[in-house]
């Protein structure tokens, strides 16, 4: 399975401007943690086309997380503005800051030691640490639960289900390539595995998938009627 979709991934992953492609990965190119850092940050409540061209302005504005550790706040939180969530950009500009004074300018390695940071909770610390520094960690976000929850068919709904569709995310993921293998499972929810009308035929994983085989994809995950 991992093979499959690490293939899918490298022949139609979508092309997004903070990204390295899996070919300049092998060749030795990584990816600049402040550019996935703020891509992260700002993708966390709005889609990729809305995203993406305040990512732009931001690395124009800021080339560096020195540059916007430096910037006004009042500066930062008017350029975000259009993102919503506004805690969002103070915690990422105290998170600058911090890494400026006490990290001397470079993001921390470990998934233990981003989770300290501002604004960063499980899911960016487990993305930053295995697209940027290669560590083997289990990336879950809403897409990674939606496409898990089809393929084992999980008839326990959400949100009691998060736990154990974490534990079944971890199984499958790829060590060896967990930020590669992160990112292709959330391109596949993405592009592909969609809340309303997936596309099964062409996905990687059409021949796992109990919730396709049982004929209703679109029916998982299961939520709690309330
Ligand atoms: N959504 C948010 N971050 C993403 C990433 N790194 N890859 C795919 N989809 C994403």
């Amino acid at each position: 399975m991992r093979a499959g979709l690490l293939d899918w991934y490298d022949e139609e992953g979508r092309t997004l401007p903070w990204r390295i492609r899996p070919e300049d990965r092998r060749a030795g190119k990584t990816a600049d943690p402040y550019a996935v850092w703020l891509s992260e940050i700002m993708l966390q409540q709005t889609t990729v086309p809305h995203g993406t061209p305040y990512w732009h302005k931001f690395l124009e504005a800021f080339p560096t997380v020195i540059d916007l550790a430096n910037a006004e706040r009042e500066t930062v939180l008017n350029m975000w503005a259009g993102l919503g969530y506004y805690a969002r950009a103070r915690n990422l500009h105290k998170c600058a800051q911090i890494i400026r004074d006490d990290y001397d300018g470079a993001f921390p390695k470990t998934e233990a030691a981003l989770l300290k940071l501002p604004g960063i909770g499980p899911y960016t610390a487990a993305t930053i640490a295995a697209i940027c520094f290669d560590q083997a960690t289990n990336i879950v976000d809403g897409n990674v639960e939606r496409v898990i929850s089809r393929i084992f068919k999980i008839e326990e709904p959400l949100p009691e289900a998060r736990q154990p569709l974490r534990l079944l995310a971890g199984t499958l993921a790829d060590p060896r390539r967990a930020g590669d293998y992160g990112q292709a499972v959330m391109d596949l929810g993405a592009t592909i595995c969609t809340p309303r009308s997936p596309n099964c035929p062409d996905c990687p994983w059409d021949n796992y998938c109990l919730a396709k085989a049982n004929g209703h994809p679109e029916a998982y995950p299961k939520k709690s009627v309330k």
